[in-house]
């Protein structure tokens, strides 16, 4: 008998703080489901069991109760313990069917196109320059706090309205104001991220084979969305004037831009390619998605207002996000959608259940209504401005033979565009590993890639961070340059 438990069950007294019953029991039950002791083996009696292994009687007996009544063994008195026929693993073609059950399930054609998709996420703390973060360190936390304490201590029994009245009127007090949006607050649906709100946009518009137009470079969440939703994605060049379509004979089912911060060249549409691109839409009978990101930080000159605004054809959905204007770990978004559509959108929404909890819209609605909003927002622009300066000075200083930047009139973040013969995906894991992340520009692109580059964020990085991460990207590009230039043959 004692070959049979060698090396097979093996407890021992100090075991890590499980107790001699958990260990016999998990060793019992996985030499079983391994199929080591197929059904009608018959197990060692529970003396010789607990002889063999050194522990007491009533333990072993205990551990074959609890098999036995769990299904693992059949049980009679006085006799050995025998596999149950059905609960433990049975070997086909001498291989365990929980090897073959051990093979990951099929998952569906959404979640395939999921996995395909070309978007990192980014998780863990920011490392200088990673674009598209704020500086959390700089948030009025204490303030935030007391909003969020007082909105928890009164937050409503029973069950509330998914879109709080409070937030809706106070976030459209500001989009109003500062965004020129045209809107009534029952057409803002609150979410825990613009991309959340792509992602139901694109579900509510788009069936599978339909045509999306993302604009390329363009931002891969969108991509991303679209193409989960079964839709073809076509990438859209750009001109000075963002999206432009000339020439192009496709006809989309939805457009997304991001209009007045195009991401991540950062260039704005003027008013005329504007009024165009709703024309388009209008014939067209396309929905267009108006990602405004970043609006509210601005820089020079006059934000423009939103496209949204100026749409008198019921097609555009504005999206919008605190992500940017407060901390990326608040998870708020919004969506202005179509009045005729808000019925739908709002079953999707509760569909999905991309709810945001209900303290948190009333603490927002508070931190907006007092002012802190509007005042953080002011004060941030400032220190922002000053660092994209930075940025861009100490790039020129340090990198300046090595690539070109186009300044961003706002937002968070910039492109700093490298000779096209470059690999951006290369330099990029280079400058990973010497501490600074500089996203790689190509990726951006849906079908033909147009340029290499590195998208960085000045936000969220105080002088030093911004200065040393500079130095860093200049010592790597001379680094992965000179090489090449050995290479080349003389003239
Ligand atoms: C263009 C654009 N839209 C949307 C988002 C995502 O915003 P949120 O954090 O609300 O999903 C980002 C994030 O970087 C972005 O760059």
């Amino acid at each position: 008998m004692g070959e049979i438990l060698a090396g097979l069950i093996d407890v021992e007294r100090d075991g890590a703080g499980i107790t001699l019953t958990r260990q016999l029991y998990d060793q019992l039950r996985a030499t079983m489901l391994s199929g080591a002791w197929p059904p009608g083996h018959r197990l060692p009696s529970s003396r010789e069991l607990a002889r063999q292994l050194g522990v007491s009687r009533n333990t072993v007996s205990g551990v074959i109760d609890q098999l036995a009544m769990e299904g693992y063994l059949d049980v009679a008195h006085g006799r050995r313990p025998v596999v149950a026929t059905g609960a433990a693993v049975t070997l086909v073609g001498g291989r365990a069917i929980a090897d073959r059950a051990a093979k990951p399930l099929r998952v569906s054609r959404w979640a395939g196109r999921l996995r395909d998709a070309d978007w990192p996420f980014r998780e863990g703390p920011p490392r200088p320059l990673a674009p598209a973060h704020a500086d959390a360190r700089m948030f009025p936390h204490d303030i935030w706090a007391r909003c969020l304490r007082r909105a928890a201590r009164q937050a409503p029994h029973g069950v509330a309205a998914v879109n709080r009245a409070s937030l809706r009127a106070a976030l459209l007090r500001h989009l109003v104001e500062h965004r020129g949006v045209r809107a009534e607050a029952h057409q803002i649906i609150i979410l825990p991220s613009t991309q959340s709100a792509i992602e139901l946009i694109a579900r509510v518009v788009l069936d599978a084979g339909d045509v999306a137009w993302v604009e390329s470079p363009g931002y891969g969440g969108a991509r991303a969305a679209m193409r989960a939703a079964g839709a073809e994605v076509r990438g859209v060049k750009l001109d000075r004037s963002g999206l432009c379509w000339t020439g192009r004979r496709d006809s989309p089912r939805l457009i997304f831009v991001t209009p007045s911060h195009q991401h991540p060249t950062g260039r704005l549409m003027p008013i005329s390619r504007r009024r165009e691109l709703l024309r388009f839409a209008s014939t067209a009978r396309a929905a267009v998605i108006e990602d405004d990101y970043d609006s509210e930080i601005h820089y020079d000159g006059r934000p423009i207002a939103a496209l949204q605004g100026l749409d008198e054809a019921g097609r555009v959905f504005y999206v919008g996000t605190f992500s940017k204007s407060t901390f990326a770990d608040i998870r708020c978004g919004y969506a202005i959608v179509p009045a005729e559509l808000v019925e739908v959108f709002e079953k999707a929404q509760r569909h999905s259940g991309q709810i945001m909890p209900i303290p948190v819209q009333d603490a927002l609605a508070e931190f907006i209504d007092d002012g802190h909003f509007a005042a953080h927002i002011r004060k941030m622009t400032r220190i922002y401005r000053a660092r994209r300066d930075l940025l861009i000075e100490a790039l020129a200083t340090f990198a300046g033979a090595h690539l070109t930047v186009e300044p961003p009139a706002g937002g968070v973040q910039l492109v700093a565009y490298l000779d096209p013969r470059c690999d951006d995906r290369a330099i990029s894991a280079r400058l990973a590993a010497a501490g600074v992340t500089a996203r790689p520009l190509s990726p951006h692109f849906t079908g033909e890639i147009g340029g290499q580059g590195l998208f960085l964020g000045f936000a969220a990085w105080d002088d030093t961070e911004i200065d040393t991460a500079a130095a860093t990207i200049g010592r790597v590009l001379g680094e992965m340059a000179a090489p090449a230039r050995k290479r080349r043959p003389k003239a």
